[in-house]
């Protein structure tokens, strides 16, 4: 299922090529510290792109300027042409929408208030009209639960629709995550890390499911550490090595460079002292080791 290619053609109705997202020079910074430096990154109408680089190399820093929690110390970026505003509302109205590394629910509202409550930016009801609950008011929620109990639906959660949220397995509360940040009807999802914890069943549902969002015309942006996942996922995949854009291209590009070998794999880099001293202790201890075991030869020698 996993590598079907007629689920990676793209989505009917949308044009493929054109760009949903452009982010030039994204450079964010905290005091001394260069989170992100310099990143390039576009992702087309029609496409699953990874972002992938190991702990701490700015991947959730990117996604929130990216979505407005942060304005970035330098650069831009452009959703479908337009610079975003930096607000995460205003992002969100004018078409991302994302889910958390950490998960971020309503824990004691149900499963589809949650989702109703990602429905917010796109209603269009106002305070009058919801204090004296007149008919519009009436209508427009009966839409937004009918929206709702369909993205429920789409990801495998209607059944479970009056559940407490804090009363789902891990696995759903990830999918209850995406069906919120669907229910803002964005043109590009920002997924962080959707897979974690999940077991490789429900591993491989979320990939079924992020094909299903990209086949709707929706733009995938995704953030994870299983490579498999990952590759088998995505057209394209960038990756961020302590803060800049390493490099960009196809799974089989990427996974055969050999600096991407290296940031994984944990070779010291040059500029890496911390990597440098642990292969230095590494080493000693491989040669205090090596050194114990000769030790008992020579004892039985004399
Ligand atoms: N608000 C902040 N203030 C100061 N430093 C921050 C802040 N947010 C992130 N950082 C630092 O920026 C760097 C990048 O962190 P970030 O969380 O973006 O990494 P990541 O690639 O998402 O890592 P992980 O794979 O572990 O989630 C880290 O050194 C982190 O400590
Ligand atoms: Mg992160």
């Amino acid at each position: 299922m996993t590598t079907d290619t007629t689920t990676k053609s793209a989505p009917t109705g949308a044009t493929p090529g054109e760009p949903v997202l452009d982010a030039r020079g994204v450079t964010m910074r905290f005091g001394g510290l260069t989170a992100v430096s310099d990143v390039d990154l576009t992702v087309n109408a029609g496409e699953i792109v990874g972002l992938i680089g190991p702990n701490g190399a700015g991947k959730t820093t990117f996604f929130n300027c990216l979505t407005g929690l942060y304005v970035p110390t330098e650069g831009e970026v452009r959703y479908k042409g337009q610079i975003l505003p930096p607000k995460s509302f205003k992002v969100t109205a004018a078409g991302i929408a994302r889910t958390f590394q950490n998960i971020r629910l309503f824990a004691n509202m149900t499963v589809l208030e949650n989702v109703l409550v990602g429905r917010h930016t796109r209603t269009k009801e106002g305070l009058w009209s919801a204090l004296l609950r007149g008919p519009g008011f009436h209508k427009a929620e009966a839409a937004s639960r009918a929206r709702a109990m369909e993205l429920l639906e789409f990801v495998g959660l209607a059944g479970k629709a009056d559940h407490l949220a804090r009363n789902l397995p891990y696995g759903e509360q990830r999918k209850l995550e995406i069906a919120r940040a669907l229910a803002s009807e964005p043109g590009l999802l920002l997924l962080d890390e959707p897979t974690a914890g999940m077991n490789p069943q429900e591993t491989r549902a979320a990939e079924e499911l992020i094909f299903a969002i990209r086949d709707k015309g929706i733009a995938v942006l995704v953030i994870e550490h299983d490579m498999r996942f990952i590759m088998n996922l995505c057209d394209r995949v960038a990756v961020l090595v302590q803060g800049k854009k390493l490099i960009e291209g196809d799974a089989a590009t990427v996974q055969s460079d050999e600096r991407v070998i290296a940031a994984y794999l944990g070779e010291p880099l040059a500029n890496d002292p911390g990597a440098a001293e642990a292969a230095e202790v590494e080493a000693a201890e491989a040669a205090a080791e090596a050194a114990a075991q000769t030790a008992p030869a020579k004892e039985n020698d004399r």
